[in-house]
């Protein structure tokens, strides 16, 4: 079965399409605005873009590395290599059912952002807060809009990877570059724009703690897809003569420039209509509709395009998710992939139920002080993606064979690649800093 889904890639960028495709979702243009507005802004932001950078990058060119190696996916990888490790394998697994615990609940307000853009919601810009706070919290209407994101998924990778995603891919994603453009120059030219710029660019380094570190690497590797298995499986599709850094680097430039665009979109308006940086999930969904809502007839229109578009990213990155989850039941239980699709959507139907009843119905039932919705999130960056991409780094470096991996990056040695400044930072320096962070990260929560 993977076997299929590798041959179903058409072009060879199809593999650079796919992984951009899982990178870029709403881990970008949702989550990192309002990551950065609730951790101090800028400070933030500089720390970011040296994880992923650094620490991000290195990690992808592993993972890529790994899966191409031992042409398997996540679980297989490990298991092919040492029995010992399959554990990683699985967590990766355990991680795509914890992500797609609350993705999709967003995903499904993506679509009825879309739907609503065009059916009244701009009418009245004061009340778009109300609005969203109610919309979320209600019991039924939520759960039609996730169910609906979720049969996309389920279609679309039940058939295995089509040519239809592809195509999207190519179409939406240039154009929801273009709409952030077009929404970025209205938000820049708002009265009050530049309390925005200044959150974004000037740092205030004594903002950072432990607490602010975790939460750049932890939105590093949830950004970048890693720490899971996701980019392994990619990587599996990918041809031996493919250049493997190159890519990696074109994935991740692509991956912090559009995060970096939504914050620049974002912010501006968030200080220009007065809104609370630190508002947290809702923060795209009413700022957004707020900036179109003043934008006159044209308003709806670029509303429910934005949407669109937010929803085309946040699909191309759940079916990822999804195809890890499948891939598992596929290789490791022998089961077809209907099967494997059906029983691992229904799993994370039921999650994305309870997490959207959480920010209602549910509010009162917590564990470890939050609800499911905040639990599955936190989960999933704080602590599996972390522990996980810690985990590929030691693999690649101290199990694998060195020369292995050597051969396998640098494609026999005929690509250039600083091979033993990579190789020394996955083997020594990642694996501390991702201590050291995780552990100063949990000492500050506590304070
Ligand atoms: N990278 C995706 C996003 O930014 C989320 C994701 C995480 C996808 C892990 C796959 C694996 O929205």
């Amino acid at each position: 079965m993977i076997e299929k889904a590798r041959e179903s890639w058409t072009s060879r960028l199809g593999f650079i399409l796919a992984a951009a495709g899982s990178a870029v979702g709403l881990g970008n243009i949702w989550r990192f605005p309002y990551v950065a507005g609730m951790n101090g802004g800028s400070a933030f932001i500089v720390v970011y873009f040296f994880i992923a950078l650094v620490v991000g990058l290195s990690i992808m060119v592993a993972e890529f590395t790994l899966g191409r190696y031992t042409k398997l996916s996540a679980v297989g990888a490990f298991k092919s290599i040492s029995k010992r490790w399959t554990f990683a394998g699985f967590l990766g697994f355990l991680t795509a059912f914890i992500i797609m615990g609350f993705y999709p609940v967003v995903g499904g307000w993506t679509l009825a952002y879309a739907f609503k853009s065009v059916t009244g919601l701009l009418r009245n810009a004061e009340t778009l807060r109300d609005a969203f706070g109610k919309f979320i919290t209600s019991p039924v209407e939520p759960i039609f809009w996730l169910a609906l994101f979720l049969a996309f998924n389920v279609i679309i990778v039940a058939r295995g990877i089509s040519k239809g995603i592809e195509l999207a891919n190519k179409i939406l994603m240039p154009s929801l570059l273009l709409l952030l453009l077009a929404i970025g120059l209205r938000s820049w030219t708002l009265p009050g724009a530049s309390g925005g710029l200044e959150f974004l660019f000037k740092p205030d380094f004594s903002k950072i703690n432990g607490n602010v570190l975790l939460a750049a690497l932890g939105q590093a590797f949830f950004s970048l897809s890693l720490g899971m298995g996701c980019m392994i499986t990619y990587g599996s599709y990918l041809k031996k003569e493919e250049n493997i850094p190159a890519s990696a680097f074109v994935v991740t430039a692509m991956d912090t420039l559009i995060a970096i665009l939504a914050g620049l979109v974002i912010f501006p308006a968030v200080f220009a209509f007065g809104v609370e940086p630190a508002t947290g999930p809702g923060l795209v969904f009413i700022v957004v509709p707020q900036v179109f809502a003043k934008l006159g007839v044209f308003g709806p229109l670029f509303s429910l395009l934005f949407f669109l578009a937010l929803f085309v990213a946040a699909l191309t990155s759940s079916i990822s998710l999804l195809e890890v989850a499948a891939a598992y039941f596929i290789d490791q239980k022998g089961w077809n992939r209907k099967k494997a699709v059906l029983v691992s959507s229904a799993i994370m139907f039921f999650m994305s139920i309870l997490s959207s009843l959480s920010l209602g119905v549910l509010s009162g039932f917590t564990i470890l002080g939050v609800g499911f919705f905040d639990l599955f999130d936190l989960l999933s960056d704080k602590v599996f993606l972390t522990v996980g991409g810690l985990l590929v780094a030691i693999f690649v470096t101290w199990v694998v064979k060195k020369e292995n991996i050597h051969m396998e990056v640098t494609n026999n040695g005929t690509v250039k690649f600083p091979f033993a400044l990579w190789y020394n930072l996955v083997k020594y320096v990642i694996p501390v800093l991702i201590g050291i962070i995780t552990v100063t990260g949990i000492i500050s929560a506590h304070q």
